[in-house]
């Protein structure tokens, strides 16, 4: 099994991400640990014990993190994932577990005492850019890192040229981008947008009747809502799953190794600048993935979670 981290912002996409990944064998997940992105970093970790008591796994610690991007002001992602941030359900919290605090320093703690942790990042990268400035040595032991954010080729989510993870915190995410002494795996809207949960395949998650069924169908009713409003878009793009898919089986998403740096400010803040054709001469620090295996995708999210559906 593969040691690894979570770290998001839950969200809708991330809640299905946490589900994927609790329900693949090759995972020993160590610990969630959530940041301010599509809600407060607070009800980010309520709504992850809530996913994790869907599949129960409360088992699996929660861990709140970073409040604040590192400079900018919170600009919430209520509008696309709802009041409370997994579609407006306003379930009850989960009393029985507990949140933990300083997410930042169990990131730390938890490289510090295991020299084979991967991070699959999904969501701002507040809590990385914090852990690589108080401990930049601890990551010597890391293993790998995706990062769920950024854009190459598409336009942004947010502005022209900007994605949500990124732009909601530009200087952590370059910071990382810059001090992290791995490659950093970007699985950008070039990648995620091509998957799309339709109305089909949520009869067809409502006809195999699980636990799970229900939950995915009304968390993401007020997401399809969005995507109709907002885009014209039946169904709803989920982006965070596909880093996790892609951590498991490589073959999901290619794409190519560059350098990346993200802008930090002014019209095009958040960007992920892609030098391609390495005009700069920098080391590449990313890998960046371009294009992406979307039925395999969807075969293994549907197969994992909703086990032995093809019998
Ligand atoms: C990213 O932004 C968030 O709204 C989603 O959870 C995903 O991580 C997509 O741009
Ligand atoms: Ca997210």
């Amino acid at each position: 099994k593969r040691k690894v981290i979570i770290d998001c912002d839950p969200g809708i996409d991330d809640s299905l991400a946490i589900l994927l990944a609790v329900n693949s064998p090759e995972l020993e997940i160590l610990g969630i640990t959530t940041c301010s992105g599509n809600v407060e970093a607070e009800m980010g970790a309520k709504n992850a014990l809530k996913t994790l008591q869907i599949c129960s796994s409360l088992n699996i610690p929660v861990y709140k993190g970073e409040e604040k991007p590192l400079k900018r002001d919170l600009v919430t992602a209520q509008d696309t994932h709802g009041e409370d941030g997994i579609g407006e359900n306003f379930y009850e919290d989960v009393t029985e577990y507990k949140i933990k605090e300083n997410g930042v320093d169990f990131i730390i703690d938890t490289l510090k005492n295991n020299k084979d942790v991967s991070i699959i990042a999904l969501g701002p990268l507040t809590n990385i850019a914090k852990a690589i400035m108080k401990d930049k040595k601890v990551f010597d032991n890391l293993d790998e890192f995706v990062s769920m954010g950024g854009a190459f080729r598409i336009h942004g989510n947010c502005s022209p040229v900007a994605e949500f993870n990124y732009w909601v915190d530009p200087h952590a995410a370059d910071y990382v981008y810059k001090n992290l002494s791995r490659k950093i795996h970007m699985v950008g809207l070039d990648v995620t947008r091509k998957i799309v949960l339709t109305p089909n395949i949520i009869e067809f998650i409502n006809r195999l009747d699980k636990d799970i069924s229900k939950y995915i169908t009304d968390i993401t009713r007020f997401y399809i809502d969005f995507h109709w409003e907002q885009e014209g878009i039946i169904g709803c793009v989920i982006n965070d799953p596909l880093a996790v898919a892609y951590f498991i089986d490589r073959s999901i998403c290619s794409g190519f190794e560059s350098y990346v740096e993200v802008v930090e400010d002014g019209i095009a803040m958040g960007q992920s600048v892609v030098d391609e054709f390495n005009f700069y001469k920098n080391d590449n620090n990313a890998v960046v993935l371009t294009d992406v295996d979307e039925k395999k995708f969807m075969y293994m999210f549907l197969k994992r979670l909703f086990k032995g559906y093809e019998e």
